[in-house]
């Protein structure tokens, strides 16, 4: 018998190509996603890329009722991976309460359920945003938490904090906390990849509908930083390698190979990029030429991160694979996809 998996936010960028790895590896899962963020068209995507349909329940995480009915309906859920939540970070300095109620209150619900239904597992979705501008590069686990800049980035610190306290007061179960870098690209097959509603504020989307004209010009924020060519480093990893990340985190798990009741881990390639490099890279693989201006700051951004993966490396067994070049073909031609749908 398969062993079965709850993925929270699972039909969102992340949880979506993380899915269909699960489901490469040998797992079952049940996706829980509210779609506020997403569109239920993804499953099919998925489907299409494994052959197998997950589990759907539209759902709210915040609901506790419904999780439980959720719980009672899908018997024998030994891991969670919990993705779901608000990521914007302009939009929770508008709407922190918003940020806080669905990002803490949709994590407590799972994990007073755990107990109650026998999860074992629980893998935490959390961001490199925690550390701020690291005072030593690249950043590794141990590096000092420096204040949030935004009630989105807080949210991570506090769910981090909430799991740690959980764990230390002897929660029956088990927690691996990844620290993502800058997730981008999309599956090989087109079939999923990252899909914002509005004007993207991340860099990769901006850059592609760039490319394919839905917007008219790049900014790029600042190139008078600290960094060789001015411009801001940060590590992109791709979705996919991000992906396998999480099956190698439920395994460990599962299979009783974890060192501690709470593990924390880097996931990043180890390898610092500026804006202006990325737009070189973006231009010499695909061969379109990009529209882009400098522009002041960006307030709030960190100036250069980059993670050491070292401990991901060796402790996971687990490291990034995919070329940046490759990466960002993906992204490519997953707009392109978009288009031939007549979706952008
Ligand atoms: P996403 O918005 O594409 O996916 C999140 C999914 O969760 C969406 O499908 C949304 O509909 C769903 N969701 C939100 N609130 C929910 C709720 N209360 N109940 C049920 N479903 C809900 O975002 P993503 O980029 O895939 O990010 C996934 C996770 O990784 C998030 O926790 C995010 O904070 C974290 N993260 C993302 C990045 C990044 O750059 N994308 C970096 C670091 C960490
Ligand atoms: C990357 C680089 C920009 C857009 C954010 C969140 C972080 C997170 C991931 C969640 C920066 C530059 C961007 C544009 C640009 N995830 N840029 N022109 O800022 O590293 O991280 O998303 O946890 O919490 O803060 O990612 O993609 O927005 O920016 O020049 O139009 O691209 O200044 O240097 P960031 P990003």
């Amino acid at each position: 018998m398969k062993t079965k998996i709850l993925v929270t936010g699972g039909a969102g960028y992340i949880g979506s190509h993380t899915t269909v790895e699960l489901q490469n590896a040998g797992y079952e899962v049940v996706i829980v996603d509210n779609l506020s963020n997403s569109n239920a068209e993804v499953i099919d995507g998925i489907e299409r890329i494994t052959g197998i349909r997950p589990v759907f329940e539209k759902l709210d995480c915040n609901d506790m009722e419904g999780m439980k009915a959720m719980f009672e309906r899908n018997k024998g859920i030994k891991g969670i991976i919990h993705f779901a939540a608000s990521k914007a970070v302009g939009e929770s300095v508008q709407k922190p309460l918003l940020y806080y109620r669905n990002n803490i209150v949709s994590l407590l619900n799972i994990m007073d359920l755990m107990p109650q239904y026998g999860v074992e597992a629980l893998v935490f979705s959390s961001s490199c945003t925690v550390y701020g501008q690291p005072d030593i590069l690249p950043v590794d686990e141990n590096a000092p938490i420096k204040p949030a800049l935004s009630p989105y980035g807080n949210t991570k610190q506090i769910n981090e904090e909430i799991i740690r306290d959980a764990i230390y007061a002897g929660a029956p179960y088990k927690s691996i906390v990844l620290r993502y870098f800058n997730p981008i690209g999309a599956h090989a097959t087109a079939e999923i990849g990252e899909l914002p509603i509005g004007v993207p504020q991340n860099l990769i989307p901006f850059v592609t509908q760039t490319a394919i004209g839905v917007r008219e010009q790049l900014s790029v924020f600042g190139d008078d930083y600290d960094t060789p060519d001015g411009s801001c480093i940060r590590d992109y990893i791709s979705v996919v390698d991000l992906a396998k990340a999480h099956v190698v985190s439920l395994d460990r798990m599962l299979t009783g190979k974890s060192k501690a009741n709470l593990e924390t881990f880097n996931v990043g390639t180890g390898r610092g990029l500026s804006v202006l490099e990325l737009i070189n890279a973006f231009e010499k693989t695909t061969g379109v030429k990009l529209n882009y201006k400098i522009v002041g700051r960006r307030e709030g951004d960190i100036e250069k991160v980059w993670a050491n993966p070292d401990y991901a490396n060796n402790e996971l067994g687990w490291t990034a694979k995919e070329t940046i070049e490759d990466t960002l073909a993906s992204a490519w031609k997953w707009q392109l996809k978009l288009r031939e749908r007549g979706i952008m």
